[in-house]
């Protein structure tokens, strides 16, 4: 059996979870030499002399044939990847945002090194759906992947929903859960979903978006009236990330936006700091994985099953391609768009409009509109405005 001694960076809620895994499971045959942190006076459940600020000390040590990568700074991450791959190292990482940022790079920086780069534990925690879809949905023509990519505000709007939580309450428990990233605006924004989405999209059609190129609109700007109208509809509203293929199977669009979800269907059912992803395919037809998207153990069962991977020289082949994604930005959605009663919506952007309702303080339009139009109509962005898919 190849003996994997592991260099890992970050020492946080995941970092501990895969020592202390690693730790009990002797027979897993893998073992942490080093592991390198930012704060040495900080108290650790682990041994001093395991610790250091240094990070040469890892990538200078030639018995280290693999690094986990598990930071929360995506800059420093990267150089990390970059002086690891160059070391001769493989390197396992669960940084969504630094993959999403570098993907092009890190891939072509692993082949040329001749070693593996595995992030199964960057997109929904537990949930191995990077690797299912590199492999087993190779061959089955997808039409699209959607789910709940972010455990946070899954567990806020579920505990907004079924609880009766005010938001920033149920964002403080996310936070203290370890659901949060350092900084919940990338999970609230919906940013945190759009680099899984950007990531799902490479394995699952061999289109490469930058995340920033994504439609996307998080939970901030959902009001007490949209939950009212989603219950009236015995609906839910999940974020929903959501890649998806024309009738010539050609990838559309790409979406992160709050979306009303049938309570009973399976993404409705998904709650808390679960995440769930639904698979379409011309053959399997739907498929639904569902596990912990967040948390330490859930997160750490992943980085573990990367390190097992890369034990039995298992590498991602982006066999599917990895080419430019290009939207059509004639795409057409259909969205709830409320709005205070004060505000005057341009209704000019919606194609056709279904629907139109007026209360003493808010407004709802629902209507047909471009992504075209809702990119530049810069909808999504302008604050105190809920959008939601239908779709
Ligand atoms: N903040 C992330 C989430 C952590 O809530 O899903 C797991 O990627």
């Amino acid at each position: 059996m190849k003996k994997i001694e592991i260099g890992l960076f970050g020492f946080g809620v995941v970092g501990e979870g895969i020592y202390e895994v690693l730790k009990a499971k002797k027979q897993l045959g893998a073992n942490i030499k080093k592991v390198v942190i930012k704060h040495p006076n900080k108290k650790r459940n682990a041994p001093q002399e395991l610790f250091t600020t240094d990070a040469h000390e890892i990538l200078n040590d030639p018995s280290i044939n693999l690094v986990v990568e598990l930071i929360d700074d995506a800059d420093a991450a990267f150089e990390i990847v970059k002086k690891s791959f160059a070391q001769g190292k493989s390197v396992v990482s669960a940084n969504k945002k630094m993959i999403a940022e570098h993907h092009q790079e890190l891939i072509a920086l692993s082949r040329q090194h001749g070693v593996a780069f595995l992030y199964e534990a960057s997109v929904c925690g537990s949930v191995p759906i990077i690797r299912n879809l590199e492999e087993y949905f190779d061959n089955d023509l997808l039409h699209s992947v959607q789910g709940i990519v972010n455990g946070s505000t899954n567990y806020i709007l579920s505990q907004m929903t079924e609880e009766g939580t005010d938001y920033s309450t149920a964002l403080k428990d996310a936070q203290a859960c370890g659901f949060a990233e350092n900084d919940p605006t990338l999970d609230v924004e919906g940013t945190d979903a759009a680099y899984k989405l950007s990531i799902i999209a490479l394995h699952a059609f061999g289109k490469k978006i930058e995340a920033q190129n994504i439609i996307c609109k998080g939970i901030t700007a959902l009001d007490a009236f949209d939950f009212q109208y989603a219950k009236e509809k015995n609906s839910v509203i999940k974020l929903i990330a959501k890649c998806h293929t024309n009738q010539e199977g050609t990838l559309e669009a790409l979406t992160v936006v709050p979306t009303f979800v049938s309570k009973e269907n399976s993404l409705g059912r998904t709650n808390n700091e679960y995440n769930g992803v639904l698979v379409e395919s011309a053959l399997a037809d739907e498929q639904f994985f569902y596990g912990k998207g967040a948390g330490r153990y859930p997160t750490s069962s992943a980085v573990l099953s990367d390190i097992s991977a890369y034990r039995y020289g298992y590498q991602y082949e982006y066999k599917k391609g990895n080419t430019h994604f290009v939207e059509d930005e004639n795409c057409k959605g259909t969205f709830y768009i409320s709005y205070p009663k004060t505000y005057n919506l341009n209704k000019l952007i919606f194609s056709s409009i279904e629907k139109e309702f007026t209360s003493t303080n808010r407004s709802f339009t629902i209507g047909e509109l471009t992504f075209g139009m809702l990119k530049k109509s810069k909808i999504i962005s302008t604050p105190g405005i809920s959008v939601i898919s239908l779709n």
